[in-house]
């Protein structure tokens, strides 16, 4: 069901200098920020040639981000997304199947304009997993 992996989610502290860091020692191509103030997120995308990071840092009072850099003060992995072609079929299987869908059930629209859900870590061997509908 799942198919290409779309980004990997870094939680920083800092993230111009998470972008610096990207552009300048690691030589990648680095986005513009955004902010998604529906998902508490301010971000930044990375382009590789074969999948995208996205840097992720808190915006606003009740941020997602906020509590998980509070444990991982220098940054971590915080979540990996999946495309899917039907993003509500794909909850669907994935309910049945005993996996708990973060929030109201319902998509959001994510970072690239496109329907998003989460999905417990502890029901997927304590990685936060996001589906995009591709
Ligand atoms: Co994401």
């Amino acid at each position: 069901m799942i198919g290409r992996l779309n980004h990997v989610a870094i939680a920083v502290p800092d993230l111009e200098a998470a972008a610096a860091q990207y552009s300048g020692a690691l030589g990648a191509k680095v986005g513009a920020v955004q902010d998604e103030p529906e998902h508490g997120v301010r971000v930044i995308f990375i382009e590789l040639p074969n999948t995208k990071i996205e840097l992720l840092h808190p915006l606003g009072e009740g941020s997602p981000i906020a509590g998980f850099l509070e444990k991982n003060p220098s940054g971590g992995i915080h979540h990996i997304c999946y495309e899917v072609d039907d993003i509500l079929a794909a909850r669907d299987r994935l309910q049945a199947e005993g996996a708990r869908v973060l929030g109201s059930g319902e998509p959001k629209i994510g970072a690239h304009g496109k329907p998003v859900l989460f999905l417990h870590p502890k029901d997927f061997t304590g990685t936060l997993i996001e589906l995009e509908q591709a």
